[in-house]
């Protein structure tokens, strides 16, 4: 595993995050350094697809990245049909999944398309996951984005939401921030790493609050919610049709 040291240099300038070929080369360090709990999420949320897949439906893996959540969720279908369309709008990312799949077992049924979520169709779904991407998308279009997938999904049909949290109340919300501090310098990453990336996120990533993303899954219309699996600043999110 390439280490990540895209921050590691002081820079004159440090510019807004973007998932370059850069970013992609070292992104499985990165997030095994930056992500509490991911091997985790992501594990349960591929159990769960197989929970809640429905015959002759399509699995949709917004800001699939290069694929290790569908790569997962390939594994738990074993030998059994499935259609998953993985939606991301970085190249160096999409092309990335693509090399891996050659070695994926059960990968016939995954179809990439590389194009900004808002753009896409979703249709006839009974599973859609949006692990740590819905962070990255402009506030005013998220509304939209989740009405279009409570559209798109069946009765029954899940929808699995992985995000980086603020909490409201702030005693709170500086303790898990601190905490992730602490996270990431035991995981080896230096002071100027930290502020550096965090800088380079700051107008990029914007998290809500949990109460924020229930309220928006409730008026879209899901009847169900959940955070199943909660760290400090970061959350699972289960909301179902
Ligand atoms: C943190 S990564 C997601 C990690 C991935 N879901 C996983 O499980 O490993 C965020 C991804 O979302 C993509 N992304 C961000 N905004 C997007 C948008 N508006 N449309 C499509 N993809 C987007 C980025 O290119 C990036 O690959």
């Amino acid at each position: 595993m390439k280490k990540d040291r895209v921050f590691a240099e002081k820079k004159d300038r440090v510019e807004p995050f973007v998932f370059n070929r850069e970013v992609t080369a070292v992104f499985d360090d990165m997030l095994k350094r930056s992500v509490p709990l991911y091997n985790e999420s992501i594990q349960r949320q591929a159990q769960m697809t197989l929970e809640f897949f429905q015959e002759k439906t399509k699995i949709y893996d917004l800001g699939c990245s290069h694929g290790n959540l569908g790569i997962l969720i390939a594994g738990q279908f074993k030998n059994t049909p499935f259609s998953m369309i993985g939606v991301d709008s970085s190249l160096p990312m999409i092309d990335k999944y693509k090399s891996r799949l050659g070695r994926v077992v059960n990968s016939l049924g995954i179809v990439l398309v590389c194009s900004m979520l808002e753009d896409i169709v979703i249709e006839n779904a009974s599973v859609v996951l949006i692990n740590l991407t819905l962070q990255f998308l402009d506030l005013k279009k998220r509304d939209g984005l989740i009405k279009k997938i409570y559209d798109g999904l069946l009765p029954g049909g899940v929808l699995l939401v992985t995000e980086k949290i603020l909490h409201t109340d702030s005693p709170i919300n500086n303790l898990e921030q601190e905490f992730y501090r602490r996270f990431k310098r035991e995981n080896g990453y230096s002071e100027l790493e930290i502020s550096q990336k965090r800088d380079a996120l700051e107008k990029v990533l914007i998290p809500e609050s949990p109460d924020v993303h229930k309220q928006r899954f409730l008026n879209a219309g899901f009847s169900s919610f959940d955070i199943w699996l909660k760290w400090f600043n970061f959350a699972s999110m289960i909301a179902i049709k």
